[in-house]
């Protein structure tokens, strides 16, 4: 430890994380930063090119809501998320975004992003709010943008953001490590932006073994956002709103495509199609079961029924669905044409995202014009972005607020968490799902504006304790000291009486989850007396992790991604068992409150963690609609 030099960075505005979100919030901090003369730094734990949960690519973009055509109105998409959501949403979030989405996707148009076009020259729609892209180097081309904008003398990579730094009540920065050089990191900033990503592997996995890693959320999502705004007191919302996606099975591919564009059917493993044999289902939960489209939750947990059934497999139905696109067509010369290009469009939607996907259907000679691929309900992720809603209790906008909404949703500067100057974007900040990549980039873009804002109001520097700091330097790299101190108490270095390691923390972590928080394993289901016994492994881990041994700077970091998600698996499990219903099923199922409770649970259920007393509070929020119903117009 005594050779880790000590950097000191001394910025107005800290933009934590450098994937969608931080981007946007990048792009958009360095316009006003230069009006006002503020620095503007931002750290990101890898390189920005590949980093984030768009590293890979996308094969669509799935909010753009089309307003300028017409196409839709701001309260068409609130509406879809609050019924996605099973009526927990954050309407005055959601609209604030989806008003100013388009100008984002025309953004990434003009910076060289490919969106498909159609003959007359309009955009390709996928669905009703997605638009398809040739999407390989979709990072790479918004990271370029990001550097150019802030230039590459304010971004550091490979530092990994460990922990919150305060003044007595605000924010006063964080602290870190270069994962490569010796180097602790002290970053003091009169505002921090969280924007750090969701979390995977909280849960344990579906893929082991050979196929440890693969999820469908990106491996590296390790719950940095929860644990920094956890640890700086800030209430969090939705925190038990986990996401399932259905997904090609084993290697995770998008079904996006072949459900709203393809039109394809799922069926079991009898050739039934589960949405019209157990639709029947949707009518036990509330009026969220009669929407269109059906909540993605409902959707999982028709198909759920049929699993547990001993009914699969379950089969995406690609070959079906070709077949009937392309016998559309008469013309002999034109169908033949035109399953080709359904082919390439196949082939390419994995490519572009989910290269894996295409390797499994080559090696197990699947064409997916001839023959159908299975699906399956993934382990679940935390992601504010996507379907989930978990995250930071955030401000909304002043002028998207009802006089009882203001009251309960408004304090100041939108985007703002609970502690002043932690503003969070994209899965960092909870309960305004359906921001996905765009969305993400967009709410970056709004926080950054706001943090900005608040400096110009705060202009003190923040008073950082020293002795605080040189404390959390001992204890951030004390796996490293641990571990060479101790590698040679026994033969292999694994098996040690004085440490464990990050990926045995990881399988224990993932083991108490996956049993008792309502993982693959348990079908998703759970109830009070697992969640408590659950809470209580969590506690006895939490000790155990003082003794994480790091063999080097990777490792490191893998001990502190998993202290990450751990504090994640905490407010989760205390959220569920705080909330006395069912309220998603096919995202977890309470056994013993197997019903949805409109009348006592249509609430937000908040968590914070108090720093000064280390007790967790739990209350609930009113749920405000804002926005109308299709059926009567404008409130
Ligand atoms: S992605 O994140 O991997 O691209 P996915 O492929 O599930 O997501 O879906 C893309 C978009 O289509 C998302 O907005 C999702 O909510 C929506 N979607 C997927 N399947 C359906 C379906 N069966 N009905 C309605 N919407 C769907």
């Amino acid at each position: 430890m005594a050779d880790f030099q000590t950097v000191e960075v001394k910025t107005d505005l800290l933009i934590c994380g450098g994937g969608m979100a931080a981007t946007g919030a990048a792009v958009e901090a360095a316009y006003w930063a230069k009006q006002h003369g503020l620095k503007v730094t931002l750290v990101d734990k890898a390189a920005m090119d590949r980093s984030g949960a768009v590293a890979m690519g996308l094969s669509a973009i799935n909010q753009y809501v089309g307003l300028k055509d017409g196409q839709n109105t701001i309260q068409d998409y609130v509406e879809y998320v609050r019924n996605d959501l099973m009526g927990v949403t954050r309407e005055d979030l959601v609209a604030n975004i989806a008003r100013h989405v388009d100008a984002t996707v025309h953004l990434f148009e003009k910076w060289g992003l490919p969106i498909w076009k159609d003959a007359k020259g309009g955009y390709v729609h996928e669905g009703r709010w997605q638009l398809m892209i040739n999407g390989e180097s979709y990072k790479v081309l918004v990271a370029e943008a990001a550097k150019n904008a802030l230039g590459m003398e304010n971004i550091i990579e490979r530092v990994f953001i460990t922990e919150p730094l305060l003044d007595d009540d605000k924010i006063a920065g964080a602290v870190g490590f270069s994962v490569r050089e010796n180097k602790f990191y002290v970053f003091k900033a009169k505002a921090v932006l969280v924007s750090m990503g969701g979390a995977v592997h909280v849960f344990k996995p579906r893929s082991v073994g050979e196929g440890l890693g693969r999820s469908w959320y990106p491996p590296f999502n390790s719950g940095a956002s929860a644990y920094f705004t956890l640890r700086a007191g800030c209430e969090m919302t939705c925190q038990e709103v986990r996401f399932i996606p259905v997904r090609f099975k084993d290697a995770y591919g998008p079904v996006g495509a072949w459900f709203l564009l393809f039109k394809s059917r799922a069926t079991n493993g009898l050739g039934e199609d589960y949405m019209k044999t157990n639709a029947d289902e949707l009518k036990k939960w509330s009026s969220y079961g009669g929407v269109k489209p059906v909540p993605a939750n409902l959707r999982n947990w028709l198909m759920m029924i049929d699993v547990m059934k001993g009914k699969g497999p379950v089969y995406m139905r690609t070959e079906e669905a070709i077949k009937k696109i392309s016998e559309a067509e008469q013309d002999p010369k034109v169908r033949a044409k035109k399953l080709k290009e359904l082919e390439s469009e196949a082939w390419e939607d994995f490519l572009d995202m989910t290269v894996s996907q295409a390797l499994l259907w080559a090696a197990t000679n699947t064409s997916p014009e001839e023959k159908p691929s299975e699906i399956a309900a993934c382990e679940p992720y935390f992601i504010g972005s996507h379907s989930g809603a978990s995250g930071a209790w955030i401000s909304g906008p002043a002028d998207i607020q009802n006089d009882a909404s203001k009251k309960d949703y408004f304090w100041g500067y939108p985007c703002m968490a609970t502690v002043p100057g932690v503003f969070c974007a994209g899965d960092a900040s909870g309960a305004s799902s359906h921001k996905f990549s765009s969305g993400s980039f967009t709410e970056g873009r709004i926080a950054a504006k706001a943090a900005l804002r608040y400096i110009l109001d705060h202009k003190e520097e923040p008073q950082v304790d020293e002795a605080e700091v040189a404390k959390l330097k001992e204890r951030i790299l004390r796996p490293l000291d641990l571990f060479t101190q101790h590698k040679n108490a026994s033969t292999d270095a694994n098996i040690n009486p004085h440490y464990l390691r990050p990926k045995q923390a990881m399988f224990r972590l993932q083991k108490i989850m996956d049993e008792y928080a309502g993982g693959v394993g348990t079908q998703f289901t759970t109830s009070r007396e697992l969640l408590l016994k659950g809470l209580e492994l969590i506690g006895m881990l939490k000790t155990d992790f003082e003794k994480l041994g790091a063999e080097d700077h990777h490792e490191l970091l893998r001990a502190w991604e998993m202290v990450h998600r751990t504090w994640q698996a905490e407010s989760h499990i205390r959220s569920i068992l705080f909330r006395e219903e069912t309220r998603w099923p096919g995202y977890y199922f309470r056994a013993d409150k197997p019903a949805i409770d409109e009348a006592n649970w249509k609430v937000f259920v908040n968590a914070r963690w108090n720093p000064e007393t280390g007790d967790w509070e739990m209350s609930k929020k009113p749920i405000h609609q804002i926005f109308g119903t299709k059926s009567e117009g404008h409130h």
